[in-house]
């Protein structure tokens, strides 16, 4: 786990409150991005901005509902690097990993700017977890993971959670 991984975790705790439904679904998005970085074999820079990123991906959420009707999928990624700033700005981390982490959260809807393996693997977990919560169905699934995922990792995934017919207890080949 990379040095301030568990800090931003409680930050993030803390801004959302009592919004347990963000809070976990944020939650679910870090740990299958932190682990497909790890099976993906992230040099140690991509694997703490993928964890900060995953992290803080949604932050802006909560102050976009606050201000906006509608277009919350659009400014929850403009107001995302601001708030992130003042969640994290005053730690002692790289400043090229925050300004690449608020780069990744102001745009991670935003699939035909992915221009590298922390990008890609932020995207790829987050649909993983948005495929269940928002409940796409099988056709979806499979026009996603072949227009939008690119690990080894993430397509396993997405296979053994949603593409398998009958549920068995093989472990994954990776
Ligand atoms: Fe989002
Ligand atoms: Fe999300």
């Amino acid at each position: 786990m990379a040095t301030h991984t568990n800090t931003i975790l409680n930050l993030m705790i803390d801004y959302n409150g009592n919004d347990v439904r963000r809070i976990n679904h944020t939650l679910k998005v870090f740990a299958f991005a932190q682990s497909i970085g790890r099976d993906e074999s992230c040099d140690d820079r991509a694997q703490t901005i993928i964890e900060y990123a995953s992290i803080l991906h949604d932050i802006g959420l909560r102050k976009a509902e606050e201000i906006y009707s509608s277009g919350i999928l659009k400014y929850h990624e403009e107001l995302a690097p601001e708030i992130a700033k003042e969640l994290i700005g005053d730690l002692e981390i790289d400043n090229g990993i925050k300004e690449r982490v608020y780069f990744l959260i102001g745009n991670h809807h935003s699939y035909k700017k992915i221009d590298g393996i922390d990008f890609q693997i932020l995207v790829e977990a987050d649909l993983i977890v948005n495929m269940y919560e928002d409940d796409y169905n099988l056709e979806a699934i499979a026009s996603v993971r072949q227009k939008l995922f690119k690990t080894k990792t993430g397509k396993a995934l997405i296979d053994t959670m949603y593409l398998k017919k009958e549920t068995n207890n093989e472990s994954r080949q990776l």
